[in-house]
């Protein structure tokens, strides 16, 4: 299925690490929509090698980069504006790590070093990829930033742990830059929050089948899944919509929006 959505368009796109990831499926969608590619991710994943055979099939260079390192991000920018000859359209935020939650910390005994470097890698690290465009004058007129969040920002899910504060560290700085990237060039910034979906970052977190699928009997339309989400973020990167900024959008089959469904007080009942 192509539209040439994003015929033209050139993007970055952070955090393929396999090919479950969430940004691997949205690179694949981008290309297949007409887009250019640039892909990053860290040096540690890099040397998986994963990401290579996804270089190919959508012709982008890989270019390194730790989130947390302003010299990566520069050099990243840098790289990616020659390669494209010209600014960016398009950037993919994908990228999340708990560092309380990979050494096994219950979230009443974190660990404030660990959540410094969680909060860092996980929320702050848009702050930065927006900050080193913003100071390299990177990003196109009418730009779009799309990064990916989880409903634990708005409630309670007690095993997502530290995470559920860095998403909402990472929504508010959504709607803080994307105040001023609106304004500046007419740049949207928006989260997308996405239902929970089997990938290497999302089955870290504790009781993970139970959690997918109650998420999935709480859902009208089911769990969006990977290559679904990759097909919205495709839409927010397109012309189509751009007088949306500064949201949190649910992709997530109507589980925000939902009480309780028949399937679950059907097995409350039993
Ligand atoms: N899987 C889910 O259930 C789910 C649900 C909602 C939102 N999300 C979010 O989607 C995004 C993508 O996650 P995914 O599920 O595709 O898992 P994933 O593990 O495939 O992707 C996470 C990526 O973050 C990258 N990363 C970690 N530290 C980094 C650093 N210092 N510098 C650069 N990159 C770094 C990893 O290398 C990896 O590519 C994350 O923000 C995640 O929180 C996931």
């Amino acid at each position: 299925m192509s539209n040439n959505l994003l015929k033209g368009k050139k993007g970055i796109i952070f955090g393929a690490l396999d090919e479950k990831s969430i940004a691997w499926l949205t690179a694949l969608r981008c290309h297949e929509e007409g887009a250019q590619l640039v892909l990053t991710n860290a040096p540690v994943a890099l040397r998986m090698g994963e990401i290579n055979k996804l270089a190919e099939t959508v012709h982008a260079p890989v270019i390194g980069a730790d989130v947390t390192n302003m010299d990566d991000l520069k050099k990243l920018f840098e790289g990616a504006m020659k390669h494209f000859d010209g600014g960016i359209d398009f950037i993919l935020h994908s990228i999340g790590m708990s560092v309380n939650v990979r050494k096994g910390k219950h979230y009443t005994e974190m660990d404030y070093a660990f959540n410094q470097k969680t909060l860092d890698i996980s929320s702050m690290s848009l702050h930065r990829v927006l900050r080193t465009a913003w100071d390299m004058d990177a990003i196109n007129y009418r730009g779009s930033i799309v990064a990916l969040t989880y409903i634990a920002a708005q409630r309670v899910f007690p095993d997502y742990n530290e995470m559920a504060d860095a998403k909402a560290l990472l929504e508010s700085v959504t709607r803080s830059f994307g105040y001023h990237y609106g304004v500046r060039k007419k740049v949207r910034v928006n989260t997308v929050s996405q239902s929970p979906t089997r990938t290497t970052a999302g089955s870290g977190v504790k009781g993970f089948d139970g959690f997918i699928s109650y998420a999935e009997k709480m859902s009208p339309l089911g769990n969006a899944d990977a290559g679904q989400c990759a097909d919205y973020c495709v839409t927010l990167f397109s012309d189509y919509t751009q007088m949306v900024t500064m949201q949190n959008l649910f992709h997530d089959g109507g589980f925000s929006y939902t009480g309780v469904t028949e399937a679950v007080i059907n097995q409350m009942e039993k």
